[in-house]
């Protein structure tokens, strides 16, 4: 019996093998029916020789040696097929005719479009780009601009605190900053994030400013015209009238609110310029000598003008963009317009 079932096995294995073909998992399957270490039938043929009468042993052990070899050649043959084909078969599936997939292109966001063009206009007229810090101390956010705790402005500028200190609410205290460390002249524009508790159609949590500050011996009200103008019309166009409006911050002395003629009805009146033909568009003043004082600087040698704008507010104007909330919103059918 037992040399008839050796044959048996010899040939379910040729017939398995077969239809395992190069398919790696049939072919382990395959391995672990005939071949496994713990159940596999080999092993069972191998037991059933202790079974048998002893003068059956030998020439069952040559067949079963023949058998053992016969599905270890196979099984090797099929595995190096199976591998073989599966290098081949990855790469057959890959359609080198087909177009390549576009990776998808960041664009720069409009703010720092607007930032950037500002800050060249200003590195032509010999000015530095500064930095500061974005939690601020209440000295540098208010009191060293002239704004002590009681003042009336800083309930325009309602105020996120963190801790003892706060969110700037303006890139002024960087003007602070910087004359702390340095005397004149100075001459920096200082873009940046700043922070109000104020949200709607025109108001953002976070927004952009920048900033500038010019100090040296002899500076002007002159002066401070004359950078706006060429810097109004460099940024716009050189069509734009400009104008100053008195005005009050703290910390410049005399201050001046600075409009642009409409650039969207040529003054006619719209919705834009609410009808005034007119567009505020900075902020500025000749520094208070008070200011001065408190960062170190003589305000008798030295005199200067700063002035702020908001970044967001020009993005808005030269794209056209209607609310100020779509700016931070991340919709990239916005930002996809400016690849
Ligand atoms: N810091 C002011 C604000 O946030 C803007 C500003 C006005 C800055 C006049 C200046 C300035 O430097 O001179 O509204």
């Amino acid at each position: 019996m037992g040399l008839e079932r050796l044959k048996k096995v010899r040939a379910s294995f040729a017939a398995d093998l077969a239809a395992a073909g190069s398919d790696p998992d049939a072919v382990e399957t395959l391995r672990v029916a005939y071949a496994g270490r713990k159940s596999g039938l080999l092993q069972d043929l191998t037991a059933a020789l202790r079974e048998l009468p002893n003068e059956a042993k030998r020439d069952y052990g040559q067949a079963l040696n023949e058998l053992k070899k016969f599905v270890e050649d196979g099984l090797k043959q099929a595995k190096e097929r199976a591998a073989a084909s599966a290098g081949s078969s990855s790469v057959g599936q890959i359609d080198v005719t087909l177009p390549g997939r576009a990776l998808p292109r960041g664009a720069e966001h409009p703010v720092h479009l607007v930032r950037r063009r500002i800050e060249e206009i200003f590195l032509r007229m010999g000015y530095d780009v500064e930095s500061g810090p974005e939690i601020e101390d209440d000295w540098h956010n208010f009191e060293a601009l002239n704004i002590p705790p009681d003042h009336p402005a800083r309930d325009d500028q309602d105020t996120f605190y963190v801790g003892s200190n706060l969110l700037r609410t303006h890139t002024s205290p960087v003007q602070a900053r910087v004359m702390e460390r340095t005397q004149p002249p100075i001459r920096i524009v200082v873009p940046g994030r700043v922070y109000r508790r104020d949200s709607d159609l025109r108001h953002s949590p976070m927004f952009h400013q920048l900033e500038g500050l010019v100090v040296d011996e002899g500076i002007t009200v002159g002066n401070l015209k004359a950078t706006l103008e060429t810097f109004l019309h460099a940024l716009f166009s050189d069509d734009v009238q400009v104008r100053l409006r008195p005005g009050y911050f703290p910390f410049t002395e005399p201050s001046a609110e600075v409009d642009i003629s409409c650039i969207f009805c040529d003054m006619k009146g719209c919705g834009v310029c609410s009808g005034s033909g007119w567009i505020e568009i900075l902020g500025s003043g000749m520094v208070d000598p008070r200011v001065f004082e408190a960062v170190g600087i003589d305000p008798e040698r030295y005199t200067g003008f700063a002035f702020g704008l908001g970044l967001d507010r020009v993005a808005m104007l030269q794209y056209g963009i209607p609310d100020l909330r779509q700016l931070f919103a991340g919709d990239q059918r916005l930002t996809r317009q400016f690849e």
